[in-house]
């Protein structure tokens, strides 16, 4: 099943527009009731443009914290990193304090990245905002179907897991567990393009999903599709 809070926008630019009013409203309330905006950010494609729509924003940047769900085993300047990308298109340009921004370091082997992760993300929990993309194969972060999605500590779920045979390059990953992506006030979920319908209709047409992107999901996301995306489901 679906989230019940699921909404078709025009396109992947209204998508973009959306998810930036919400995360601007999230933070507002957040730093209202609490100081702080604890943001976990997604990797991939389909956020950059909502990070851009950001960057243009007036925030109390000071109060905001940014982590991300996942990040791909690279050396830390180079281009296909998820915390590269984000940085590149808004973090860089925005005064959110350096050491509020927590890089997963990925640039050492993933089962030690995964650990020092989470140490840094005790105590920050639960996130005010998880933000999530999802491949055409239904994975979330660098959740993939196969992967053994750990499902409480006694299976060594510290919040943080190494991957290492992931599907989609680069194989060696680090992910936060499905136990932290649900470890939130609130979740959004970004999908969008034709290519991502057929998981989507597997997730839902099936009330136990197995789909990473389905476990993942709170019962409270908010889901956003475009047109083009929710026409072919
Ligand atoms: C990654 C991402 C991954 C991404 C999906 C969707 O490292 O690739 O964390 O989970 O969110 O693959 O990617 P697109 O947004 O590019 O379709």
């Amino acid at each position: 099943m679906l989230p019940m809070n699921t909404q078709v926008k025009a396109d992947a630019e209204a998508v973009a527009q959306a998810a930036c009013d919400i995360i601007s409203q999230t933070a507002v309330q957040a730093i209202a009731e609490r100081g702080v905006f604890r943001l976990v950010l997604a990797g991939g494609s389909t956020p950059n443009r909502t990070y851009a729509l950001l960057a243009q924003t007036k925030q109390t940047w000071a109060q905001w914290e940014i982590f991300w769900g996942d990040e791909r085993c690279l050396p830390a300047d180079h281009a296909a990193r998820n915390s590269r990308m984000a940085i590149q298109t808004w973090l860089g340009q925005v005064a959110i304090p350096p050491q509020n921004i927590h890089v997963i370091p990925a640039d050492m082997a993933a089962e030690n990245a995964a650990t020092a992760y989470a140490h840094v993300i005790m105590g920050k929990l639960p996130f005010d905002l998880v933000l999530l993309g999802m491949g055409e194969d239904g994975h979330t972060a660098s959740l993939f179907p196969g992967t053994s999605l750990l499902a409480s500590p006694h299976d060594g779920d510290i919040g943080v897991q190494s991957v290492y045979d992931a599907p989609k390059w680069p194989p060696e990953r680090v992910s936060l567990t499905v136990a932290a992506l649900q470890d939130c006030r609130a979740q959004l979920i970004m999908a969008t393009g034709v290519g991502k319908a057929a998981s989507l209709r597997e997730w839902r047409d099936h009330a136990a999903c197995a789909l990473p992107i389905a476990q993942a999901a709170t019962a409270n996301a908010c889901l956003l599709l475009d047109q083009a995306l929710a026409a072919a489901l």
